[in-house]
């Protein structure tokens, strides 16, 4: 498996730190060696920590390429035909916003606090969600995944303080309860692990489909096979 790194910043940075580990063979793209269809060619897989408009910007590319991609840039979102454009093309994508394999977990935890309608009759959700100071979108992709993930609406309080890589709080109140469900990230490693094993599955996993994949939908399955 020969990796393309496109970004070595503090998430890409994090893979290329496991990439070294494993003696795993790979090329770093950044803003000095960008990519393009020649220097592309011969990687197995791409694995991407650009900023979203910065992976906008290579989209085109990487799908002409036809290799396949493991993304985690955030503050994008995708043309609505593009899952059906890489099946036809034949090519596999996963993407996420949180590529911690601890979030799948959470994903289960808060459909079950999503039924709290069926025992409360009054309660309300809010979320807060604090990042480093450079995170550029706002609020974070995951904090809008684990809204989506609670079907309710609510609201959603960012900070950006230090370095702080990321930590969100879904809370659940009733007249005299509260119900605080957090999960916060120690380690950008994290980040890395969880690409790495999307890298694996995508060359691996000949049961997954060409197209656009969610990286929870890919571990869902995983779990449901056991
Ligand atoms: N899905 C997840 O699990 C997850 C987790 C954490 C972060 N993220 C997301 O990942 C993205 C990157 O975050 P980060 O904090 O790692 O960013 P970062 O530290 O700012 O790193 C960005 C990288 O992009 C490279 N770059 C910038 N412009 C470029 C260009 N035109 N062509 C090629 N490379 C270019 C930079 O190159 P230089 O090194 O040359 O400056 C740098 O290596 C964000 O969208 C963030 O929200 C996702």
């Amino acid at each position: 498996m020969k990796i393309a790194l496109l970004g070595k910043g503090k998430t890409g940075g994090k893979v290329l730190e496991l990439l070294l580990e494993a003696k795993i063979p790979h090329t770093v793209f950044d803003s000095t060696n960008t990519p393009t269809i020649e220097n592309l060619r011969g990687h197995d897989v791409v694995i991407s920590f650009l900023s979203g408009e910065v992976f906008k910007h290579y989209m085109d590319l990487l799908v002409a390429s036809k290799i396949p991609v493991v993304t985690g840039s955030t503050g994008m979102s995708w043309p609505s035909d593009f899952d059906i454009d890489l099946k036809n093309k034949n090519i596999k994508w996963i993407y996420a916003t949180n590529f911690s394999l601890g979030m799948n977990i959470v994903q289960q935890m808060i459909k079950i606090m999503s039924q709290a309608g069926k025992i409360f009759s009054d309660y309300k959700f809010s979320m807060m969600e604090i990042h480093h100071t450079k995170k550029l979108d706002s609020p974070s992709g995951t904090a809008l995944s684990w809204k989506n993930w609670a079907g309710h609406e609510m609201t959603i309080t960012s900070d950006r303080i230090g370095d702080v890589i990321g930590i969100h709080e879904l809370t659940l109140t009733t007249n005299n309860e509260r119900i605080t469900l957090k999960h916060e990230a120690l380690d950008r490693k994290i980040f890395a692990e969880g690409a790495l094993f999307a890298a694996k599955k995508i060359l691996n996993d000949k049961t997954l489909d060409p197209g656009l994949h969610l990286f929870q939908d890919v571990v869902q399955a995983e779990f449901s096979q056991t």
